[in-house]
């Protein structure tokens, strides 16, 4: 199976959330998406129920072909929520209410016991756990004691050097990132752990990415979550192409 394309559909329902409309279906936009090629649908249940709501999540549920991953953050009441749901996946995040998007990779080091059971607790009614984390190789091992089955590293800081916006700094920590990224990732692979990236690509930040390899020679990131540029994307082209956009860059990389 080749790299998989995780479709982050928040932004959908942000466009709803503003005006409180009744438009537009997530369910639709999921359908799109899968249309387009999405492995996965992706959505983040933030504390703030700032875009998705927990209906969004349940009708996801009950009509996806594809996997559902469900990104939240560590505390009791996502871990009722998942449990019950079962998503297929579920991505551990950090939260803060007032961040304009997820700052930060999750920190595991500050909360080893609430990660590790809510690990336990997910894993154990059958979903598999992923931690979106920084990508460095203190963070990747403690995921892997914790027994996640996935890490998803953190590319934002990556994405945005790429895009030039961290100023005159920017090609120096567009290197420096890179290789941190990769050798988070090889190290996770080498752990046996599933190896998946996210946040901040764009349709030319991700191809450098798409390249790396592990030591098989096959790609490093199994699977890419990606949101906010393929529903921009989308505003010129409708969702189904835009994701079949990215999705034919993460194949057309492959090799
Ligand atoms: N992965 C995780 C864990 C995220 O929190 C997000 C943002 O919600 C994404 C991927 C997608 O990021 P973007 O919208 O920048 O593509």
């Amino acid at each position: 199976m080749g790299t998989r394309l995780g479709v982050n559909i928040d932004h959908v329902a942000t466009l709803r959330q503003l005006r409180g409309t009744p438009y537009p279906s997530i369910v639709e936009a999921a359908l799109s998406a899968e249309l387009g090629g999405a492995d996965q649908i992706t959505v983040h249940l933030r504390e703030d129920r700032r875009h998705i709501q927990d209906q969004d999540v349940r009708d996801l549920k009950a009509t996806l072909k594809v996997a559902l991953n469900l990104e939240m953050a560590v505390t009791p009441e996502m871990v009722r929520f998942a449990s019950k749901l079962r998503p297929d996946w579920v991505c551990l995040v950090p939260e803060k209410r007032r961040e304009l998007t997820t700052e930060g990779g999750l920190a595991i080091e500050k909360n080893r016991k609430g990660v590790g059971s809510a690990i336990a607790t997910l894993k154990k009614k059958g979903i598999q756990v992923s931690c979106f984390i920084e990508p460095s190789l203190e963070a990747v091992e403690l995921s892997h004691q914790l027994g996640a089955d996935a890490v998803e590293l953190h590319t934002g800081q990556y994405c945005l050097a790429a895009q030039g916006a961290l100023g005159a700094r920017s090609a120096a920590r567009r290197e420096k990132e890179f290789v941190r990224i990769q050798k988070a990732g090889l190290r996770a692979h080498a752990l046996g752990m599933h190896v998946h990236a996210g946040h901040g690509f764009d349709y030319e930040n991700v191809k450098e990415v798409v390249g790396l390899k592990n030591p098989h020679g096959t790609p490093l990131f199994e699977e890419y979550n990606i949101g906010h540029a393929i529903v921009c994307r989308a505003v010129f082209v409708g969702l189904e192409k835009a994701v079949a956009e990215m999705r034919s860059l993460l194949s057309g990389y492959l090799n």
